[in-house]
């Protein structure tokens, strides 16, 4: 229920219309004040009245109220408080009503968002570099459908040049056919390394990568079969790491996909004046936007990234008329995203407006940085399996005798991973600590797993569903009541800000007030039966909600902890 909607239609004050006072009333600082605030102190000027007697006459003149129980004037402020039994009553109805669809909503409906993510690179580490764009955008993508939009999960893969020549020829050279099906990724990407390594002594070895990646573009069978098999080794191994975390693409056209549709673009620039020739390359001057320019094609008649990146936003608008189109990439790559939705702009293509560069910031590990090339890589998979192992140490310590220990320390440690990658801004750069993110008593998955294992365990015991009434509430029932309440609301902030870290703070905020009730109020032991009934009531509404919250983030919620 919309409070400041019902509180906007009841206030009566000058020629303010409902929606100019739904937008002035506020959140009190302080819940003793008020659940609703409504400051007075702009309207001081225009009604030439002290703004505590503008606030006085409101609070006088307010209907008798059974939602709202009480009004009252303080320094300039109308508060007011809801009904607490009022609030209780709707909110768990709404949850019990609604739960495993608590919080979601048709907002959306009839418009398709894109999500380019985690878009990883054939032949090429997945490396710890990769773990935000992949779990950030595939938080965006399930918070988005949970709202009603139809995502479109799109994974661009690098799976375009020269280093494909590279990679063919080290193979050549002294890769072994069973060497590379066993070792996956890690031994494709020592060929890489190797391959740097030797040409740094033999510059010649540059001529042939590239004389073999000519021999992909011109479709040479043994080459392209290569490739091929580079991107089955490559995806093999990635779709294993996808599973575990809970990630899905709808579409894999990665830049290879669009070899055949930047020639229309190329045209297109050319046909509207915007191509201009520089040192032999096509470029589009973007000096006027204060920007290096964007290239188009290399003096060699060779495509870009950026080029690439044209032919697939406009290919994407024609599939999937999006409604918008995001881009889950780092920020270092924000001059790129600038340059070609302005190039898709100056194309006249009025969705370029549309295009949305959601960019984060790096994570490192505690122990400093890597480099693809020489080799010294952080792989996603051993912080993942890392994790998994530390969680499982820590279950095996706190609770020997619990089953399906392997299981769940899965689940718990995976769920550190991708929480330790959402918890904050997503602009900013991370060091990533095993300990912190495995900190049970932290702003972590596990605390809010394990919270939901103790809400769980207390339902095991009261019952699930009983009937409830709801009399009084006291103050660690009402801020429960309050926070549940305003998980639709987190929601949709979380979308519209591209933050799927507001889900992660508000399911350790919500936890944190749980844990408080349970300690505070007793729930089993409550002595009166409706009482009881109403903890219990509580207890299973906190659960389902938590629950709700981690399956956007990708993070399971096991029964035991
Ligand atoms: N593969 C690129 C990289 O690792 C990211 C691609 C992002 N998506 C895009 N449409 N440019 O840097």
């Amino acid at each position: 229920m919309d409070f400041k909607a019902h509180i906007a239609a009841r206030v009566k004050v000058g020629e303010l219309t409902q929606e100019e006072i739904y937008a002035m009333i506020a959140l009190p600082p302080n819940t003793e004040m008020g659940d609703f605030a409504l400051p007075c102190f702009r309207l001081a000027k225009t009604m030439r009245k002290a703004p505590a007697l503008i606030a006085q006459e409101i609070a006088d003149s307010y209907p008798e109220d059974e939602i709202v129980s009480k009004v009252s004037a303080l320094n300039g402020y109308v508060n007011f408080k809801i009904d607490r039994a009022f609030w209780a009553k709707q909110t768990l109805e709404r949850i019990f009503a609604e739960r495993e669809g608590y919080g979601s909503s048709d907002e959306g409906k009839g418009k398709t968002v894109c999500i380019d993510y985690s878009s990883v690179n054939i032949a090429k580490p997945f490396h710890i570099g990769h773990l935000s764009t992949t779990v950030l955008g595939s938080a965006l993508y399930k918070l988005h459908k949970f709202l009603g939009y139809t995502p479109v999960g799109i994974n661009h893969l690098g799976d375009y040049g020269t280093q494909f020549g590279k990679l063919i020829s080290a193979y050549k050279r002294w890769g072994k056919k069973e060497d590379i099906e066993q070792g996956g990724l890690r031994a494709l990407n020592a060929l890489y390394v190797r391959f740097h390594e030797e040409a740094e002594k033999d510059p010649s070895l540059n001529d042939e990568a590239r004389a073999f990646f000519k021999k992909i573009e011109d479709k040479d069978e043994e080459s392209v079969a290569l490739f091929n098999w580079f991107k089955e080794l490559t995806l093999k191994d990635v779709g294993r790491i996808y599973e575990l975390l809970d990630v899905h693409f709808d579409s894999w056209a990665g830049e290879s996909f669009y070899n055949d549709k930047m020639q229309p673009v190329v045209d297109e620039l050319r046909e509207k004046g915007l191509l201009k020739e520089s040192e032999g390359a096509q470029i589009v001057d973007l000096e006027e936007y204060g920007m290096p320019p964007c290239i188009i094609l290399r003096s060699d008649g060779a495509s870009l990234y950026a080029t690439r990146d044209i032919a697939a936003a406009i290919y994407r608008k024609n599939t999937y008329d999006f409604y918008k189109c995001l881009y889950v990439v780092a920020y270092q790559q924000n001059l790129h995203f600038k340059q070609f939705f302005k190039v898709l702009e100056l194309m006249g293509k009025d969705w370029a407006k549309d295009l949305i560069h959601v960019a984060y910031g790096m994570v490192s590990l505690e122990d400093g940085s890597m480099s693809t090339r020489k080799g010294k890589v952080v792989y996603l998979e051993d912080v993942i399996q890392k994790c998994v192992q530390k969680a499982g140490d820590i279950i095996a310590e706190k609770n020997p005798s619990l089953e399906n220990r392997e299981q769940i320390a899965r689940t718990v440690g995976v769920g550190a991973v991708i929480f330790g990658a959402l918890y904050n801004n997503k602009i900013k750069d991370i060091t990533f600590s095993y300990d912190k993110v495995l900190n049970f008593e932290g702003e972590t998955s596990c605390y809010v797993q394990y919270t939901c294992a103790r809400a769980n365990s207390v339902l095991e015991k009261g019952g699930r569903g009983g009937k409830y009434t709801v009399c009084e509430v006291l103050d660690q029932e009402y801020e429960l009541v309050k926070k549940l309440a305003d998980f639709p609301a987190t929601l949709h902030d979380a979308l519209e800000k591209y933050e799927p870290c507001f889900v992660a703070r508000y399911a350790v905020d919500l936890s944190q007030l749980f844990n408080k009730f349970y300690f505070d109020c007793s729930i089993l032991n409550a002595g009166d039966e409706n009482i009881r009934n109403f903890r219990l009531a509580l207890t299973e509404a906190t659960l389902i909600t938590l629950t709700n919250a981690l399956k956007l983030l990708g993070i399971g919620v096991p029964e035991k902890m």
